[in-house]
C-alpha cells in the first residue's frame, strides 16, 4: 500500500503533515492504520459498505462514543479518513484481561449502550440474505479460509464442508430481535477508560441487526481473548460471565448461528 500512503488526498495531507504517528498491524482486514498523538487515519479499499459506514459514524454522533469524523476523502479507488482518537485501552489489553469482573461487566454495558439507541432512522440495516449470498459466492469461489475456524465446524461431528455448512445456514435463519448492532463486536474495536467504556471502533458493518449477532461475536472474541488463540491465557476469565452481567439467558442456537455465518468471511 506503499503508493497509498505516498499519495495522501490533499484534506488529509494538510492535516497530517510532519506529525509523528505509529503504524498500527492490530486488525487483519487488509486497512492499513496510522495512529497519530490525537486522531488516527485509516486507509482501505473503497467500495458501498464503507461510503455506508462514513453515514453510520456520522449518525452515531452524540448518541455513542465513537471517533469523530475529521476528514475523509475517497482517491483512487481508496477510502481515506480520518478521525479522532478513541481515549484508553482496547478491552482486549492486559489490563483488563487481568481484571475478568470489570472487563464482562464493561463489555456488558458497551452492548447495553448500543441497545439504547434509537434505530428508528438509522441509515444502515444488516440483509441476512444479502450476506447468505455473499457467503455463497465466497464458498463457490473458495474464498473461504479454512485455517482460521472454530475447530468444531468442520470437525467431528460437525458440517462436512462450507457447502454444507452453507446450506444449513440457509435452512435454519434465524427470526432477528432488531437492535442498533457494533457489526464487529470484538475485543480490539471496544475501548474502556476508567471504569467506562470510551469508544466504539471499526464500524465497517454496524446498522441495525439481531441482538444475538453482537452477542455471539463478542463471546467468541472474549473466550479467544483469555483462552491461548491469540498467545495468551487467562484463567481467570470466563466467557459465560458475559450473560450474568448482561442478565439473560444465552440463546445458544442464535450464537451458534451467528458464530457459523462468520465463518465462510
Ligand atoms: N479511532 C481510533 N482510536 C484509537 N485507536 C484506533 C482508532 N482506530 C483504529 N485504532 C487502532 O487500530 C486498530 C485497528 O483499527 P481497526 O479500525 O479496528 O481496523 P481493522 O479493520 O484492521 O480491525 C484498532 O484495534 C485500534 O487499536
Ligand atoms: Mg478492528
Amino acid at each position: 500500500m506503499g503508493d497509498v500512503i505516498n499519495n495522501l488526498p490533499e484534506s488529509i495531507r494538510n492535516l497530517t503533515e510532519g506529525k509523528p504517528f505509529e503504524t498500527n498491524d492490530f486488525g487483519k482486514s487488509g486497512s492499513l492504520v496510522r495512529v497519530y498523538d490525537d486522531y488516527v487515519l485509516k486507509i482501505e479499499k473503497e467500495c458501498p459498505k464503507i461510503a455506508q459506514m462514513v453515514d453510520v459514524m456520522r449518525w452515531l454522533e452524540g448518541k455513542l462514543p465513537v471517533p469523530k469524523i475529521l476528514a475523509t476523502e475517497v482517491k483512487d479507488g481508496y477510502r481515506y479518513l480520518l478521525m479522532s482518537k478513541v481515549q484508553g485501552r482496547m478491552a482486549c489489553d492486559e489490563y483488563y484481561m487481568n481484571r475478568p469482573e470489570e472487563l464482562t461487566t464493561l463489555l456488558a454495558e458497551a452492548l447495553r449502550m448500543l441497545w439504547s439507541i434509537d434505530i428508528s432512522n438509522c441509515p444502515k440495516t444488516f440483509d441476512l440474505s444479502a450476506e447468505l449470498e455473499e457467503a455463497k459466492y465466497r464458498v463457490e469461489h473458495n474464498l473461504v479460509d479454512l485455517d482460521d475456524m472454530e475447530p468444531e465446524t468442520f470437525g467431528e461431528g460437525g458440517f462436512k464442508n462450507p457447502q454444507e455448512l452453507l446450506q444449513w445456514l440457509y435452512d435454519h435463519q434465524p427470526v432477528p430481535e432488531p437492535v442498533f448492532s457494533h457489526g464487529d463486536f470484538c475485543l480490539p474495536n471496544v475501548f474502556f477508560e476508567n471504569g467506562k467504556v470510551s469508544g466504539f471502533i471499526d464500524l465497517g458493518d454496524a446498522g441495525i441487526a439481531d441482538r444475538w449477532y453482537d452477542i455471539a461475536l463478542g463471546y467468541r472474541s472474549l473466550k479467544h481473548n483469555a483462552d491461548g488463540t491469540y498467545g495468551k491465557t487467562y484463567e481467570g476469565v470466563n466467557p459465560d460471565e458475559l450473560f450474568a452481567k448482561l442478565g439473560i439467558e444465552p440463546d445458544w442456537e442464535k450464537i451458534r448461528y451467528y458464530i457459523l455465518l462468520d465463518e465462510l468471511f
